[in-house]
């Protein structure tokens, strides 16, 4: 008699366990994927990095570099380093979910400064850097307020429109008229009349000061208007502050915009905070994002929200850059060496501007240069269409933006006649 249960596979299990023709091609379940488009500025660094010319010059760069072009370790946090290695409690423990505790009493002081602000209106939270921030930020707006479209400035930060996408795909995206490269300044008429057409609970993304990528800011009456407009429409601006000491060189006034937004009393916002470029710590990944709300009560409701959004994505933050820049900002004379430093970086960048402006006004090199000397920050636009772009890094090795733009970090006494030859070669003369 057969056994029950033996004598090899029933039909069932044939028919679902049939080796099926795609898969006996073994084809990936990602092999459909999307091409990527590389990060434009991530490729041209690796591409500079393999350039073998002795006169390449990097113009790229979001990142401080000092007179020889190297990669700059500032004093302050030399010294604050110092101290958190010999700290004996300091241990490899999680920071708390919300972040370093001192370092986010330190941070809203830094933003909103100390004077008779109530900062409980304002909560706060430790990011992995800046892209953390605007990205807890977008995840917190888009299901918490969730605004129909999200506005950007035109030109901007590329990383935004990405970090939007992934963090509040169901928010469409628009964008404001903001630089006009014909006079090389803002088109602030048409950028109030376009943000007309955006409707209550709609985001609108700021650039605090020192605008990347024209290196062009609002006036304080231009602000003035815009914090109006936003009341009058009912926009949640999101500042982004990267930059807060490296655009005018006084870490108040690069945090004045906000300040003005705050002290009116009527406006909620967010403020993303990175800390990347000011203290020169860019791997370390240190950020803030802080919820501005119109009352205490509303701000306290606030923190756990953020809380749990970031400890499902991260748990908690890196520690070793937040117990630095506390150091730093907790003690009177690491504050004022990283003022110093803050004003080596500026005084660099000044003397570079001054240096490319005048070598192209003797040059005589075609285009309208004036801005060099006005804009703030590390950024200019120089006008180069992307063809231009691309012939001056084919034929002379200098590595700039695909929009034209150069930081005037990567320019240094060496190299800056070797630049302004390349350009009067693909502008021309006067
Ligand atoms: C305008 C702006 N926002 C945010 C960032 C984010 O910087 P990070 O994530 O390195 O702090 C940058 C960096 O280039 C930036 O230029």
């Amino acid at each position: 008699m057969k056994e029950k249960g033996r004598g090899g596979p029933s039909n069932l299990v044939k028919k679902h366990c049939s080796v099926k023709k795609d898969a006996q091609e073994n084809m990936s379940s990602f092999s459909e994927l999307p091409t990527v488009k590389a990060d434009a500025a991530f490729t041209l660094l690796a591409a500079y990095k393999t350039d073998t010319n002795q006169n390449k010059v990097d113009l790229c760069p979001g990142f401080y570099r000092d007179e020889n072009g190297r990669p700059w370790i500032l004093s302050s946090v030399i010294q604050a380093k110092e101290r958190v290695h010999a700290d004996p409690k300091v241990n490899h423990e999680h920071l708390p979910l919300a972040g370093h505790a001192e370092l986010l009493r330190q941070s809203k002081e830094l933003v909103f400064r100390k004077e008779d602000r109530d900062l409980k209106r304002v909560a706060s939270i430790q990011t992995v850097s800046g892209t953390g921030a605007n990205h807890l930020a977008a995840l917190f707006l888009s299901t918490e307020l969730n605004p129909k479209t999200v506005w950007f400035p035109n030109l901007g930060w590329i990383n935004h429109t990405e970090i939007w996408k992934l963090a509040g795909s169901h928010v469409q995206q628009k964008f404001y008229p903001y630089f006009n490269g014909e006079n090389q300044n803002i088109d602030f008429d048409a950028m109030v009349e376009v943000l007309q057409e955006a409707q209550k609970g709609d985001v609108v993304v700021l650039h605090a000061c020192a605008h990347n990528p024209t290196g062009v800011d609002l006036s304080k009456e231009q602000w003035d208007t815009l914090a109006t407009v936003c009341k009058n429409i009912g926009l949640f601006p999101v500042f982004d502050l990267a930059y807060q000491g490296l655009a005018s060189g006084d870490i108040g006034q690069d945090a004045s915009a906000i300040i003005s937004f705050f002290d009116r009393g009527d406006l909620e916002f967010a403020v993303a905070q990175s800390y990347s470029k000011i203290f020169g710590l860019y791997g370390e990944r240190i950020g803030m994002l802080h919820i501005a709300a119109l009352d205490v009560t509303a701000a306290a409701k606030i923190t756990p929200v953020l809380i749990q959004l970031s400890r499902a994505e991260i748990t908690s933050c890196p520690s070793y850059g937040a117990r630095i820049i506390s150091q730093i900002l907790g003690d009177l004379s690491l504050y004022d060496q990283w003022l110093e430093d803050l004003a080596t970086m500026n005084n660099r960048m000044k003397t570079m501007r001054e240096s490319l402006y005048h070598s192209l006004l003797v040059k005589r090199v075609r285009g309208s240069w004036d801005h060099i000397l006005t804009d703030t920050g590390m950024f200019s636009m120089t006008g180069l269409s992307t063809t231009q772009v691309t012939a001056v890094r084919e034929k002379h090795h200098i590595y700039m933006l695909p929009s034209g733009r150069i930081s005037v970090t990567g320019l240094t006494t060496h190299n800056v006649d070797h630049v302004v030859a390349a350009l009067e070669d693909i502008l021309g003369t006067y």
